[in-house]
């Protein structure tokens, strides 16, 4: 490109830019918006925004913002002029009126790398029809008939290969779990496997991509995410063919496996374009989320011996009943449902821990709320951290104490998967994966951290050490030997 050409390309991207944000000044003037400061042109407050933070805060950003304007308030943000919402009774609103007065609308480069049948940035008639051929893999039944089972069978895979002393990275042992479950139960690929390992490998790369800077350019996270996506959407497409080769009657001797890519090929109407963009973003949601999660609760665990303790009691129990009955065999339904206050320390861990920070959305008309006007095209952020951290909401919001959801109704003021139309489709595969993990972990281990480390809200969550840590083996329980039962058949 000719220099005089870069020249008129940033004059005229400056200008659109000055012009815009004075277009928004100008309608800030007719519109009783919410206080709060628009900050530089284009960039507006962005960077100060996603400045890393302990998760278990609500950052530097928020809190003098909130102090200064309330919990409502105005700010430029990825680019555009955006509610930020921190108020309990908005965001609820927000999630609820999805579809009618706000719209889910993430930013350009995360439809670049999830694709745009990706169900995080479909909207209307096409995310229905996704959502629920989603539900349908985690629905209920399948829950108790399958997926119990399934969990189970991975949790033991990994504990069974813990040893004594040694000292390894949490949030690495729990993605392992949490992505050969969904591995094996979408596209049937075997743990251990170099193909797995292969395309786990691949979905690190397309993480950090998901979260950078969209710049495309040679070197660039997001460059490097762009080919991992491709590369996924490669092996996803084999798996397709090698399906489509099966039933064509081909090789009409191997029954064909009831995973969920198979079941989408024969149930749905949808093209291959977006039956792999639909397995890619649900292979993705479907791990690093959940991973996070449980890593978060050996991390608050660790500080927390009476919780440990009384989790303990509770699977011991569990364990015992099942020992007294004669049952040999894994966990079931009703077992789950026993596991009362192990319910109490997930809920707590999702509320101090934050794995979603806040969602996107942006508002399809002029809306009022508590007499502010969200004028129509802004963008919206409800932050659920803030809402989780907020004295009003929770008593004591920095401690964790899992007794809180004993003790008191606190489910009106928690939102860690989100609410209405979009509430998370994998909201109780993700409880029951931190349950039946957690109940094999207490009854066979006691940890320690090793390193300090804490999780970081990037704004995406993560360990930066990978929460190192090192095991003691329990002995003299029967789940002991489950477990090592478990992991002699499978040889790990
Ligand atoms: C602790 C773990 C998890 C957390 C905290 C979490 C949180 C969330 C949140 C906040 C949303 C809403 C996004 C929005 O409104 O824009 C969401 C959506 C979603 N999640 Fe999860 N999630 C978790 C685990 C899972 C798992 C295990 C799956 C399984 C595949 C899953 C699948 C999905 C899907 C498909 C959506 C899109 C729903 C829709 O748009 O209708 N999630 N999740």
């Amino acid at each position: 490109m000719e220099e005089t050409e870069l020249f008129l390309l940033l004059f005229s991207a400056i200008s659109v830019a000055i012009l815009m944000w004075r277009a928004m000044k100008r309608e800030r003037k007719f519109q009783k918006v919410p206080p709060g400061r628009m900050g530089w042109p284009f960039v507006g407050e962005t960077l100060a925004y996603l400045k890393p933070h302990p998760s278990t805060s609500m950052g530097e950003f928020m809190e003098q913002h909130i102090s200064r304007y309330g919990k409502i308030f105005v700010s430029n943000l990825f680019g555009e002029p955006t509610i930020v919402s921190a108020d309990l009774g908005l965001n609820k609103f927000i999630l609820q009126n999805e579809g009618k007065l706000f719209e889910s609308s993430y930013p350009k480069s995360i439809e670049g790398i999830l694709g745009k049948w990706s169900m995080l940035v479909l909207v209307g008639d096409m995310h229905r029809n996704m959502r629920i051929l989603s539900l349908n893999f985690m629905s209920n039944t399948k829950l108790r008939v399958h997926l119990l089972h399934e969990i189970e069978k991975h949790t033991l895979l990994v504990l069974g290969a813990w040893r004594e002393k040694q000292v390894f990275s949490a949030k690495e042992e729990a993605k392992k779990f949490t992505f050969n479950l969904m591995a094996e139960n979408i596209v049937s690929m075997k743990p251990g496997k170099p193909e797995t390992e292969s395309l786990k490998r691949e979905y690190i790369t397309f993480m950090k991509g998901v979260i950078s800077a969209p710049i495309n350019l040679p070197g660039t996270s997001y460059r490097r995410a762009l080919q991992s996506r491709k590369t996924i959407l490669g092996v996803l497409e084999m798996k397709m063919e090698e399906k489509k080769m099966r039933t064509n009657g081909r090789e009409p001797e191997i029954e064909e496996e009831e995973d969920f890519l198979g079941w989408v090929m024969k149930q749905s109407d949808l093209s291959s374009e977006q039956i792999l963009d639909l397995i890619l973003s649900l292979l993705f949601a479907g791990h690093e989320t959940s991973t996070v999660a449980i890593t978060m609760a050996m991390y608050f665990l660790d500080g927390c011996p009476r919780a440990i303790e009384q989790l303990q009691e509770e699977h011991m129990g569990i364990a015992r009943e099942k020992r007294e009955k004669g049952e040999s065999s894994g966990l079931n339904w009703e077992d789950y449902k026993r596991m009362e206050f192990t319910h109490s320390v997930i809920n707590e861990t999702l509320r101090l821990g934050n794995v979603v920070q806040f969602v996107h959305r942006k508002a399809l008309c002029n809306v009022q709320f508590k007499g502010y006007d969200i004028p129509r095209g802004w963008k919206v952020l409800p932050v659920f951290a803030a809402v989780h951290l907020d004295p009003l909401n929770h008593h004591k919001p920095h401690h964790f104490n899992p007794w809180r959801w004993q003790d008191s109704n606190n489910s009106s003021n928690f939102m860690p998967f989100g609410g209405g139309p979009r509430l998370c489709a994998g909201a109780d595969l993700a409880k029951l994966e931190m349950a039946i993990f957690i109940h094999h972990l207490v009854l066979n281990f006691t940890w320690e951290v090793t390193e300090p480390d804490i999780p970081t809200a990037f704004p995406f969550i993560d360990f930066p050490k990978g929460l190192p840590i090192t095991v003691h083996r329990l002995s003299s329980n029967t789940t002991s030997t489950i477990l090592e039962r478990e992991t002699t058949a499978t040889g790990s």
